[in-house]
């Protein structure tokens, strides 16, 4: 079949109502993964776009689930585009720096529009970046450069926006201190900040990837919570006494911020410590908070709270 025939079968399977086709990039990474189980529960038809040199294992993984492998080049906008055909919507979830997040990004927009995929999911999965200020957050200014991009394209394109991963509560994000029982904050305990599991952030995604009608933003939050009320979920949680450790000014976390940028660039990194403590300044000031947000679009999915997640780490915790 030429090019054009295949086009053909793609306008007409998109003007069907059949199961849908969703072309995943970035399948075998921890958000892809889950997003592809999301989309085959919905009875979807997944096309995991790999990497010659992606895990083998989440390769398997995915197989099992029943996703259908499509290894690419990811540079080779004509193979991009033979692997979009007959898509009903492209979704990235794709990690990486300008390269990976604007470079590749463009090549399967180009190649998603080529193949006449009418909807495209950008990587966003993250606070709310159109409300900062350029050149704040070096990540998240990438995502604001995708998004002029993806503007100017024949697609209907929709962002997911979540906040900050839940998940990272109990690790990566040093905020609950669980060792010694504190709260790390800058600013004000009481702004307000903006968490979805990472489970939930996917399964929002394969609903979203679903609806033809789905808006240009959607902005999800499992729990919105203060400060205060991660120490108060904590104390809950654990039974200790959990106090608040105020640290200083959000201008005390940009110095801070400054200083480890300059003494540990990690330049290459896609999630220095300095990037991570630009996420977390974003939020503590309040700009990127996420208004009016549209957890009730898919009513089925069930939110997971920050007490749902904490208790879940303690309950681990103790098998351990
Ligand atoms: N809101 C939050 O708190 C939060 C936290 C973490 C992540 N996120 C966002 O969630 C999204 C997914 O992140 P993740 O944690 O799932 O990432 P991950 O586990 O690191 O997976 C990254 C995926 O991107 C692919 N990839 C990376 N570099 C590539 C390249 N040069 N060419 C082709 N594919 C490439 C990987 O493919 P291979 O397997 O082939 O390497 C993998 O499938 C990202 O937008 C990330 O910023 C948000």
């Amino acid at each position: 079949m030429t090019v054009r025939e295949d086009l053909k079968t793609t306008l007409n399977h998109n003007l069907s109502s059949g199961p849908k086709t969703i072309i995943l990039a970035g399948a075998t990474g921890a958000l892809g993964q889950l997003i592809a189980g999301y989309l085959l529960q919905r009875k979807a038809t997944v096309r995991a776009l790999v990497r010659k040199n992606s895990s083998a294992t989440a390769i398997e993984a995915l197989r099992a689930k029943g996703a259908e492998i499509r290894e690419v080049d990811y540079k080779n906008v004509v193979e991009l585009t033979e692997a979009c055909l007959g898509g009903d919507c492209v979704v990235s979830a794709v990690s990486g720096l300008r390269e990976v997040i604007v470079e590749l990004q463009s090549r399967l927009l180009q190649a998603a529009v080529a193949a006449g995929v009418p909807r495209f999911i950008p990587s966003d999965y993250c606070i709310d970046f159109t409300k900062l200020p350029a050149g704040s957050n070096r990540n998240l200014d990438l995502r604001r450069e995708f998004q002029i991009i993806l503007d100017k394209a024949p697609i209907k394109a929709t962002s997911i926006l979540n906040g900050m991963f839940t998940d990272l509560l109990t690790g990566q994000a040093p905020v609950i201190l669980f060792k010694i029982n504190r709260v790390l904050y800058w600013g004000k305990a009481s702004q307000p900040l903006d968490f979805t599991t990472m489970a939930n952030t996917a399964e929002f995604t394969a609903a979203a990837a679903l609806d033809p009608n789905s808006p240009r933003f959607l902005k999800i939050a499992g729990e919105v919570a203060s400060i205060r009320d991660l120490r108060n979920t904590a104390s809950e949680v654990t039974g200790h006494k959990f106090r608040l450790l105020w640290a200083g000014s959000l201008g005390v976390l940009k110095t801070m911020i400054t200083l480890t940028k300059t003494f540990s660039p990690g330049t290459d990194e896609v999630f220095p410590p300095w990037q991570g403590m630009q996420y977390l300044y974003d939020m503590l000031s309040g700009l990127p908070k996420l208004d009016q947000l549209d957890n009730n679009c898919y009513p089925e999915i069930k939110w997971t709270s920050v007490k749902d997640v904490l208790a879940e780490k303690i309950k681990l915790d103790k098998l351990n």
